[in-house]
């Protein structure tokens, strides 16, 4: 039985290796980056097995799973934690190709594995899926277009999985993370420009990586007959604005909207000759 945990390689996933192998648990931790699974096993020792998987490509996911040995094929917690934002232009000026990764990364990787994992679940009638879907799938925020989208359609997909899994004892919790530091996070979504992600953190007491893996780690443990759908955590120090209002800009009156217009002022005078 094992814990099979994506995004292995940097960040929360890494630190939710650390605190599972730590409680005991056999952890295979999924990534791209070999070398960075490699280091890590060096450091888990037997209590972690590296898995080669890009989450962007469904063979690869498809192929990963195939290739694990049999003892570690029995999945009793996946934890959905591969994923990344890529820039925070406008949607009038992001790339697509950068939508795309995203959607490829969060959406459909995330689906197409969970959708491999749950049969066996569902037979074993025990399980849980963790999934880490973000305070932008709830909360928009300029340059979060289609990230903020990718976070909603995880919480939703948490919420319709227990829907469909009543009856299975198969459990599924959505983590929405605020703002963390620590992580490789805002380095990947600002392409490498790490002057820039720093910045994002200056002087703020930010959630740490541990923070969300002891998290992960108090979910799993609780007892069977309870399930939590979803965590919203943010640090302190990060907080709500009031919703912006453009107040110069004048918006052009279309020309469906004239017609109404002249034809409700013609209506409308039509009425008050009646009641004189
Ligand atoms: N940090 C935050 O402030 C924050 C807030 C809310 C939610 N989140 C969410 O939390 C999750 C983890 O974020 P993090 O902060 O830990 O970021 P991170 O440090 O950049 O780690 C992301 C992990 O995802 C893996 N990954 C990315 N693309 C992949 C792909 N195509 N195939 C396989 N693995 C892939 C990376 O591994 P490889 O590059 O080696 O493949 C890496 O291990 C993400 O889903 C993110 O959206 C983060």
């Amino acid at each position: 039985m094992a814990i099979l945990i994506t995004g292995a390689s940097a960040g929360f996933g890494e630190a939710m290796s650390r605190a599972f192998v730590a409680a005991g648990y056999t952890v295979v931790g999924a990534a791209r980056r070999a070398d960075k699974l490699k280091a890590l096993a060096a450091e888990l020792g037997d209590g972690f097995f590296p898995l080669e998987m890009d989450m962007s490509r469904t063979e690869s996911i498809h192929d990963a799973l195939h290739n694990l040995p049999e003892h570690l094929r029995e999945i009793d917690c996946l934890i959905n934690n591969a994923g990344l934002a890529l820039g925070l232009d406008s949607a009038d000026s992001a790339e697509f190709a950068d939508w795309e990764t995203m959607i490829q990364t969060n959406i459909i990787g995330l689906t197409f594995l969970t959708r491999q994992i749950l049969p066996q679940m569902v037979a074993r009638k025990a399980g849980y899926i963790i999934n880490i879907g973000s305070i932008a799938g709830t909360y928009p925020y300029p340059g979060g277009n289609v990230y903020g989208a990718t976070k909603a359609y995880v919480r939703q997909f948490s919420l319709n999985l227990r829907a469909d899994l009543a009856g299975t004892n198969v459990r599924v919790s959505n983590i929405e993370p605020g703002l963390c530091g620590g992580t490789e996070f805002s380095n990947v979504r600002f392409k490498g420009d790490d002057e820039r992600a720093a910045k994002l953190y200056e002087n703020v007491q930010f959630i740490r990586p541990e923070d969300i893996a002891e998290t992960a780690l108090w979910l799993y443990q609780r007892p069977a007959h309870m399930n939590v759908n979803s965590i919203e955590i943010m640090p302190v120090a990060q907080s709500f604005g009031a919703l912006p209002v453009v107040r110069d800009a004048v918006p052009p009156v279309a020309a469906g909207e004239q017609n109404f217009e002249k034809q409700s002022t013609s209506l409308f005078a039509k009425i008050k000759s009646w009641f004189k």
